[in-house]
């Protein structure tokens, strides 16, 4: 039993505003919120003047402990939720996924084995399908039991992916569930043909990647997917890892055509980085590798438009997609064929501070709140439990200092992998208090060995 911990004097950031005062976390829950509480004896207090306290971050796209088709995710649910806690994430929502020949409740019982008992943050699932069939069909009211509120199917990976067809029976499926389709929205054979080109063309390094997953196979299978779901009745629809002003651009015709029910995600690599990455080579010539992941880094110009759509308010979350893998061991099993470089980075540790530093002056704490603890929480279910610091929420709080100025590097962080795309970003602002279910799970970035995480059902 955890006694009471009192947040005192910090600029709480709520759901009607900014307000000064202190916070007392009892158990698992926020007991009481008040200008300023007397500590009992006993009580673990902290004084957090000068610093932010935000209902703890949620990392809406994770792939932990995960076999990707090519190999598996560097970090599992113990190392990716201790990374998460040390940045500040309080809870990830990671894809298990239900590859063909696997039952849904069969992915989801493997995904429990992989996390339960080992995870520092909170952790739910959605889940992906990778097949459509009456079996499939009939768990899905199974999986909205067991918690599962948020489904993905892909329109690229050949391993993966579903025809236009059974996208729409399952819209039309999940629709009377409440539920919301994620969807990864690359326009797989179009992809698949263009990497047989550029790497036919002798364009055999990371730079080849970007070139065969250009921004009109995302903008392509955005504009469809967002047709399918208008013809299945406005159902509730979630465009991952947005990347394109083109993507933008079908998403904002769909919303100008009066359809309901869409929303936006995007990842700090699509609003910091660009594909002039794709050309590093670093000692061994093959740095670009790590910057391969789907869909790819994309032009500056896109960059810029999506950090302007994220400032007039038209992404609604702000995930990491978090999917790391090893240069050394891993993605250097791509050399000399960039196909088969495994796609995905790293990012759950590092989301707060990249995107607080890189966006200081134009989003502030309240913004930063809706994109990555708010929003997350509605549109995945987890509101008003998570998502907001106020009476009766759960105990999960970020102290954020934003005075902190500290650098991003691999050598220093808690990610289980060899590099960070973000090597070298000087950040201001970090985790000083992690609570998880009112448990101080991390304390000015580093962990504190607790394992206080646990399955969020939604
Ligand atoms: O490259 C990526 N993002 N790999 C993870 C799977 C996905 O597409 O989300
Ligand atoms: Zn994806
Ligand atoms: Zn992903």
């Amino acid at each position: 039993m955890v006694g009471t911990v009192i947040i005192q004097n910090g600029t709480l950031v709520c759901p009607e505003g900014l307000r000064h005062g202190d916070v007392a976390l009892e158990g698992d829950k926020v007991a009481r919120i008040a200008v300023h509480l007397e500590p009992a004896e006993g009580d673990e207090v902290y004084d957090v003047a000068g610093c932010w306290v935000f209902p703890g971050f949620i990392d809406a796209h994770t792939h932990m402990q995960c076999w990707t088709g090519m190999d598996w995710t560097a970090d599992s649910f113990e190392t990716g939720t201790r990374a998460a806690a040390c940045g500040g994430t309080t809870t990830i929502v990671d894809y298990a996924t239900a590859d063909r020949g696997v039952t849904m409740p069969d992915a989801l019982a493997e995904w429990h084995r992989r996390a339960d008992g080992t995870c520092t943050a909170n952790y739910a699932f959605h889940m992906a399908l990778a097949e459509w069939n009456e079996r499939n069909r009939a768990d899905l009211a199974r999986m909205r039991e067991e918690g599962v509120c948020s489904f993905k199917t892909y329109f690229a990976y050949d391993h993966l992916r579903l025809n236009d067809a059974e996208t729409l029976e399952v819209l039309g499926a999940l629709r009377p569930l409440g539920a919301t389709l994620c969807v990864h929205c690359e326009n797989g054979t179009v992809v698949d043909a263009l990497q047989r080109r550029v790497f036919d063309a002798g364009i055999t390094g990371p730079e080849g990647h970007p070139l065969s997953r250009p921004a009109e196979c995302e903008a392509e299978a955005i504009s469809r997917l967002l047709y399918l779901a208008h013809l299945a009745g406005d159902a509730r629809v979630n465009v991952v890892h947005l990347s394109t002003k083109m993507g933008l651009d079908a998403i904002r015709a769909a919303k100008a055509r009066g359809q309901k029910n869409i929303f936006v995600e995007t990842c700090p690599q699509y609003l910091l980085l660009d594909d002039t990455r794709y050309l590093e080579r670093g000692e061994d010539g093959f740095a670009g590798a790590k910057y391969v992941m789907s869909p790819p880094l994309r032009k500056p110009s896109d960059r810029e438009a999506l950090r302007e759509a994220l400032e007039r308010g038209e992404i609604d979350t702000i995930a990491t997609d978090h999917c790391s893998f090893n240069l050394h061991g891993q993605k250097d099993r791509g050399k000399g064929d960039f196909r088969k470089i495994p796609n995905g980075g790293a990012g759950v540790e590092h989301r707060p501070a990249l995107i607080a530093t890189s966006f200081a002056g134009r989003l502030g704490p309240e913004d930063l709140c809706r994109l990555m603890s708010e929003n997350p929480a509605k549109v995945f279910g987890m509101w008003p439990a998570k998502g907001r610091l106020a009476e009766g929420a759960d105990a999960d709080v970020c102290v954020w200092d934003p005075s902190v100025a500290w650098t991003i590097s691999a050598a220093t962080q808690h990610q289980n992998v060899d590099h960070t795309p973000y090597e070298g970003f000087e950040c201001r602002g970090r985790a000083r208090l992690t609570f998880v279910n009112g448990v101080l799970a991390a304390r000015d970035g580093e962990p504190t060995g607790t394992k206080p995480g646990r399955y969020v059902s939604r």
